[in-house]
Parts: structure tokens; sequence; C-alpha cells
């Protein structure tokens, strides 16, 4: 490619190190449709001839078949994907082939490449996002009276609703997709037509480009548009973030699995078994699903550090931002299909759930807000009054709502039968009415709202 100017050839470690083609070739499809824009371009521009044009659209389209049906060649004296397809599209059409590369650069065709590639990355991710979502809601409508210990520190502090637990990952979920959407937003102008670093004096038309490829807008400024990767790192803080949050409940489903909590049952399908211990059922996809949520991160970091302190424009440490992002991507589809079949899957034991919440003293807030209420006691003072009710409970052995009435009223004397109208855990949630709160009837509204988004979504993806 260069031989103009080199007498020698690459040494065998410099092959090794320098090419790309080992991992890059996942982007054969987008560099095909690249070189497809830009010289459909060149040829309504009069910069090559129609008849090349075609010759070179054409023997483009045969490469493509033959990367479908063979998979792309690994030829490692070739570099990569740009140099690999432009190689075969030389033995295919002949010299014509030689135009292709006019007014571009590896690097501003890398660069859009790599944009397409993330976009269509961002959209399958989108896709698994929903469909986990759709779960999640699915199960807290089955839900959405259960009651359960609500925790705080991991200690029983006020019962909610399975279904309000449940659909807090939704929200989080909501939130993701809106940060891959800013970042697909972002990232959608073309980079093509920047060439090596300064643009190019053959008059392009950079708009028929873009638009061609999916792009808004052509780039703005030549240098920026080879020489960033701040696409790929949103995308990865992106997934970092989709991983964190699938972490949080993969660890949910391992405590609750465990026998001590016993609060789901996790399918077969998800778990596996030990070579020694026949008794054992282990939440394996949960805990991978908890450990790639590290690698997933380690790849932003990866990506990150290497974008720090390159000077402008193109540098070859660039290269190395592809596996980092294919490996996360990688990760991150497993993660979100393996959370949607467990959360599809998994049996809820909502009567230990229940058991669990009426062992821990958690309408102990529900009997202070009672002295508030109903008794005009300052707050402070019935948080008191509630601690040694709760200790009176402790040391008699019984639930809140088992303590006798006159018990209650050694302790304070304003109390009255009508406590114990809040003291059970269906009265406590059934009073959380606030916006947001764990009552049933605002867990269904908000559940009905999500299945509106949900529904509005999925008709957009569909049409
Ligand atoms: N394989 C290279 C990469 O992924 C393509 C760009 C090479 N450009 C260059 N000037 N060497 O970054």
């Amino acid at each position: 490619m260069w031989g103009g100017r080199f007498a020698e050839g690459p040494a065998a470690v410099m092959r090794e190190i320098n090419a790309s083609i080992p991992f890059d070739k996942r982007l054969w499809r987008q560099d095909i449709a690249g070189s497809k824009a830009h010289v459909a371009m060149l040829a309504a521009r009069g910069i090559v001839s129609g008849e090349d044009a075609q010759a070179i659209t054409e023997g483009l389209s045969r490469v493509a078949t033959e990367y479908e049906a063979n998979g792309v060649p690994v030829r490692m004296d070739l570099e990569d994907i740009h140099m690999v397809t432009e190689s075969r599209l030389a033995e295919l059409i002949g010299p014509a082939a030689g135009r292709l590369h006019t007014a571009r650069s590896r690097n501003d065709q890398v660069a859009t490449d790599f944009r397409l590639w993330v976009r269509d990355a961002i959209d399958e991710v989108e896709a698994g996002l929903v469909a986990l979502q759709g779960a999640l809601v699915a199960r807290a409508g089955e839900y959405a009276d259960s009651v359960m210990p609500g925790f705080t520190h991991l200690q029983s502090a006020q019962p909610v609703t399975l279904g309000h637990h449940l659909m807090a990952y939704y929200e989080m979920l909501k939130r993701d997709r809106s940060r891959f959407a800013d970042a697909r937003a972002r990232m959608n102008q073309c980079p093509l037509g920047a060439a090596a670093l300064a643009g190019t004096g053959f008059p392009l038309d950079r708009h028929m480009t873009a638009s061609a490829l999916g792009f808004d807008a052509p780039t703005d400024n030549s240098l920026d548009s080879v020489s960033d990767r701040d696409f790929a790192l949103d995308y990865l803080m992106a997934a970092t973030q989709v991983a964190l949050h699938l972490s949080r409940l993969a660890e949910e489903f391992i405590i609750w699995a465990s026998q001590p909590f016993g609060f789901v049952s996790l399918p077969d399908a998800y778990s596996t078994g030990s070579s020694i211990m026949p008794q054992k059922r282990n939440p394996d996809a949960a805990e991978l699903v908890r450990g790639h949520a590290g690698r997933i991160m380690g790849c932003m970091t990866a990506l990150a550090v290497t974008m720090k302190g390159l000077p402008l424009a193109y540098s070859k440490d660039m290269q190395d931002d592809k596996p980092p992002v294919f490996e996360a991507h990688d990760l991150l589809g497993l993660c979100i299909a393996a959370m949607a079949g467990m959360v599809e899957t998994v049996t809820f034991r909502t009567e230990r759930m229940r058991a669990l919440a009426e062992s821990g003293f958690a309408t102990a807030t529900d009997l202070a807000d009672w002295l508030v209420r109903e008794a005009d006691v300052p707050f402070r003072e019935a948080h008191h009054i509630t601690g040694r009710a709760v200790k009176l409970a402790e040391e008699m052995g019984c639930a809140l709502a088992a303590l006798p009435l006159a018990d209650l009223q050694t302790i304070d004397a304003r109390i009255h039968e009508g406590i114990y109208s809040v003291l059970t855990v269906d009265a406590s949630v059934a009073s959380r009415m606030s916006h947001g709160g764990t009552a049933p009837a605002q867990v269904r509204q908000r559940i009905a709202q999500a299945n509106a988004e949900l529904g509005a979504e999925l008709g957009r993806t569909g049409s």
C-alpha cells in the first residue's frame, strides 16, 4: 500500500502488533456501506466516472456476499478490514478499485464505520432493554399487592410491595435508555470526508454521504472527526450504568434465593448444581451478571485511558478503541437477556416474604405516624414511644399488631384500639399513597403508565 516509500517489508512482530483485522472484521457491513455511499457521491460529483463507480459498487456487493458466506479472511499482511476489503475488490474488478479511496483516508473511514457500528449496537441494546422492562412490568402487575419487607441497610425497614420493588428497576432502565438515546442523537454526524485530518481539495458533497448513511449531518471539524472516540465512550458509559443496575438486581436475586431469605426460587434454566453437594442449586446466571458488570466497567476504563492525553488528530493507539466496545456489547447483550429470562421465570415465594415483613416490626413507623396524626404527639416523642412498643414486642416475642391494648396503654395512655388499623403490613402499604409510594393503588397506576410507555415504544420500533 505504501510500497512507493518503503524499501523493506514489516518485521513479523510488526505485522502482529499492527494488524486489527482479527477484531475489526466485525465492521465489515459498515465498511461496505460506507464505501458504497462514498463512491456514489464521488460519481455524483464527477470525481470518478459512472462506469467505475458502478464496477466498484457491484464489486463491493460481491465482496459482501463472500463475507456473508465464508466470513472475512484474516489477512494479517493486509492489516485491517479496510485493506482486506479493498484488496479483494481489486482482485475482483481490477484497477478501478484503486479509485475508491479517492478523497478518503482510513482515518475518516474507520471513524465512520465505527460510528455506524455503535449506532446499531445502541439500537440492539434498546430493544433488549424494552424487552426486559416489559418482563419487569408484567411481573410487577402480578404482584402489585404482595407484601414484602422493604430494606435499608439490608435491615427490615418498612413493608413494601413486590410490584413496587420490581418497578424500581423499570425506572432505572428507563433512565438508562434515555442515556443511550442521548448518545445516539449526539453521535449521529458523519465523519466521512474529513479525510486524513484536514479535509480534502476534492469537491465532495459530505451532506450526500451523511444522509445516505442515515446521519443527520456531516461533522463540522475534520480534526475532531478523525480523532475523537467520545461516541464510543458514551456507549461504554451508558453500558456501564445498565450493567451496574442489572448487577444490583442480580445481587438481590442471589440474596433472595439464599435459604435464610427464601424469597425466590430461581428456575433450573438459570441455575447450576454442584458436582459434590447434591442439594445445591446455585444462582450462576445472576452471579455472572453481577460479575460481568465489572468487566463492562473495565472496558469503559480501558478506552478512557487509551484516549487520555492523545494529541490531535489520529494516533494508532486509537485502533484499540474497538475491542473494549465489542467485548462490552457482547457481555451486555448476555446480561440483559439473562436478566429478562430470570425475571420472566423466577418463582416468588410470597408467603415467605409476607411472613418476614410481619416479623420485623416493619410497621413501627406506622405506629409512630398514627400517634402524630391521632394523638397530636410530636414525631420525635412518637418515635420514642414506638421504640418502647417495639422493645416490648421483642420481649414478648410477638408482632406489633399482636401486642395487647393494655400493654400498649401502659407505654402511652393516648393509645386506643384505633391503633390496630395501621399495624398490619397490608394497612401499612395501602397507606403509602404519596406519589411514587408503595400503595398497591399507586403501583398499579404506575404500571399502567409504564405499559403505555412501552406500548408506544414497541409501536415506534415496529413501524
Ligand atoms: N485500523 C485502523 C484503526 O482502526 C484504521 C486507521 C488507520 N489509519 C492510519 N493512519 N494508520 O484505527
